[in-house]
């Protein structure tokens, strides 16, 4: 099975973007950005859900009756901390009945290896996990986020970035060729420090204000 690369384009979503590539935006305007794409993204990722018609009945105004439509797969969102919390309320906005999980990982800055520290998802069966983290630089961290998902034993996963380079994207199909990845746009290459360029700096560091 080989896995999908999708390019959410959307006029908004590079405008928004482009809001938080400015080194001169600030993390109020930067967090409202994040959320507000992770939300148009979600109506791509999910567009192939399938829904149900419920036993429950809703009546219109004009007075009928009609079964509420339900989603058939069950969700689990789960970030990558710290970043990837930028984007768990714009999907779960869309998504209520989503359940939340956390994957603590931080990239060594010398060796850019991940490092897990801390690790809970919800017990679903079945659910169909939607890892989140803005930034897809060597990949190293969202293979590791992955493999972390599937030795808990959950095997349907995507992967939602906002900005990634191609060498990230190999990475992650390399190490798990069925993942697909939704991102918001492909930029050129890494610095000698790991960072994606244009990019948009360090994720975390901008929506936490912690630089
Ligand atoms: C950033 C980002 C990814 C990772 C990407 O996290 O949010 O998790 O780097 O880099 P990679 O593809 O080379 O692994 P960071 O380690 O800075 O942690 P933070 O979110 O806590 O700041
Ligand atoms: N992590 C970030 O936050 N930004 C990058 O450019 C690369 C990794």
């Amino acid at each position: 099975m080989s896995g999908k690369l999708v390019v959410c384009k959307h006029p908004l979503i590079d405008v928004k973007l482009s809001i938080m590539r400015d080194e001169k935006t600030k993390a109020k305007e930067f967090r409202e950005s994040l959320d507000e794409i992770a939300s148009l993204m979600t109506y791509e990722i999910f567009k192939d859900l399938e829904t149900y018609d419920s036993e429950c009945i809703i009546h219109t105004p004009t007075g009928c009756d009609l079964p509420k439509k339900k989603l058939k797969q069950k969700i689990i969102i789960a970030p990558v901390l710290r970043a990837g919390l930028g984007m768990t309320d714009g999907v779960r906005k869309m998504i209520p009945t989503a359940r939340i999980g956390h994957i603590g990982l931080y990239r060594n800055e010398e060796t850019l290896e991940p490092v897990e520290y801390y690790f809970k998802l919800p017990e679903v069966k079945n659910p169909l996990v939607l890892i989140c983290d803005p930034m897809l630089a060597t990949g190293g961290s969202a293979v590791a986020a992955i493999n972390a998902v599937k030795k808990r034993g959950y095997k349907n996963i995507r992967l939602m970035c906002l900005v990634g380079v191609k060498e990230g994207i190999e990475n992650v199909h390399k190490h798990h060729p069925e993942v697909d990845i939704f991102i918001a746009a492909v930029d050129e290459k890494l610095n000698d420090k790991g960072y994606i360029l244009p990019g948009l700096g360090d994720a975390g560091d901008r929506i936490f204000g912690t630089k």
